[in-house]
């Protein structure tokens, strides 16, 4: 088991990300050492409910613990999802001594976040990832979201758990599709931190696909290891944690054009892809860093070209309403080598000509 704390210094908030193949016994001792007067949410969806709701209910039936489950898919991701289980929580009564469980995706993870945050002005929440999109990147740092019409992500909250739980034996069953989708970010944490760590997965990719236990509890141990770094740094975002969008603000475009019905790893991919051209373009990063990028992702089993089905300047556009541009002007994350990227006092994301831009995404077309 590997034991990383999180420590949220000027909010004075501490917990835990324990790793284990199986979960479910220290589970079971911190609910019923440190929460044993709680009522218990257990807030999952329908397929991790198929798969491993019995025997969740089994290791906390002690508990009795209430389980409520959502149907997959970012669509759930909704007020209105929101709103269904917070009625039926405030409809059975539970109180503000009640605990969740997140127990899930990224979907699960943000929208069980988010009904904690504001349930009751605030109650706790243990995450266990069940992806490895989650594992490597949502359930850790506390952010929180449902999406609207007018985008992903752009209602929610920062709501740090009281620990998460990231149980390795998950992936195993985890669909092919939805472990690329992880991979993708795991790979962008070593593009951006870590260049040793890109070239793990340059040196390991047969290992990685194959989901060799232990290459991939090395790749979640250092995804969380980086991203706790960053986290305790800069909890809300206003400087180091922007690094964290490298990829996004193309990818997010994508994803947008495509009515998310793309996984986010793909879009993410896929942006990566433009952006590191971008970076070469603007003689940020050498075109052979550039051209390694493009390969691993290719190696990876992950998109490094951009459908012509997604016109750029409709994703100009959509760049322009990103929450993270500044004054309709869309920001980029810089590489400058491997593990490294552009910085200028506190700020890690930056704008170019829109020519530039647009010539970047047509070099992956
Ligand atoms: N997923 C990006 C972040 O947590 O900041």
């Amino acid at each position: 088991m590997t034991k990383i704390t999180v420590d949220i210094h000027h909010e004075s908030a501490q917990y835990p990300i324990l790793i284990q193949d199986s979960i479910y016994d220290e589970l079971n001792d911190f609910v019923n050492n440190g929460y044993r007067d709680r009522d218990i949410v257990i807030i999952t969806d329908d397929n991790i409910n198929a798969l491993f709701g019995d025997k969740i209910q089994k290791v906390l039936a002690n508990r009795n613990p209430h389980i409520r489950s959502i149907q997959p898919g970012e669509r759930s991701k909704s007020r209105e999802t929101k709103a269904q289980i917070e009625d039926e929580m405030l409809g059975k009564e539970f109180g503000r001594d009640t605990l969740i469980i997140a127990f899930g995706g990224g979907v699960v993870g943000d929208l069980s976040g988010f009904v904690a945050s504001t349930y009751k002005r605030g109650i706790p929440v243990i995450q266990i990832p069940t992806s490895l999109l989650a594992m490597v990147d949502s359930a850790i740092g506390g952010k929180t979201a449902i999406n609207t019409i007018y985008g992903k992500n752009l209602i929610g909250s920062f709501w740090q758990p009281e620990a998460v739980f990231v149980g390795m034996e998950f992936l195993v069953r985890l669909p092919e599709p939805e472990f690329l989708n992880g991979l993708a970010e795991a790979v962008k944490m070593a593009i951006v931190f870590d260049e040793e760590f890109f070239e793990y997965f340059e040196n390991n990719s047969q290992k990685i696909l194959a989901r060799d236990n232990e290459a991939l509890t090395h790749i979640v141990e250092r995804c969380i290891t980086l991203k706790k770094e960053v986290v305790e740094e800069d909890e809300k975002e206003s400087g180091l944690r922007q690094c964290l969008n490298f990829g996004h603000t193309i990818g997010h475009a994508v994803e947008s054009i495509a009515g998310y019905n793309e996984k986010h790893g793909f879009c993410v991919a896929m942006g990566m892809a433009a952006e590191t051209q971008l970076a070469a373009l603007t003689g940020a990063l050498s075109w052979t860093d550039a051209d390694r990028i493009l390969k691993l992702l290719e190696k990876m089993h992950l998109p490094n070209t951009i459908n012509e089905k997604y016109e750029k300047q409709l994703m100009y556009k959509k760049m322009k309403s990103d929450k993270k541009a500044v004054n309709q002007t869309p920001m980029f994350v810089t590489l400058q080598g491997l593990g490294k990227v552009k910085k200028n006092k506190n700020q890690f994301s930056f704008s170019f000509d829109k020519s530039t831009v647009l010539k970047a995404i047509s070099l992956v077309k």
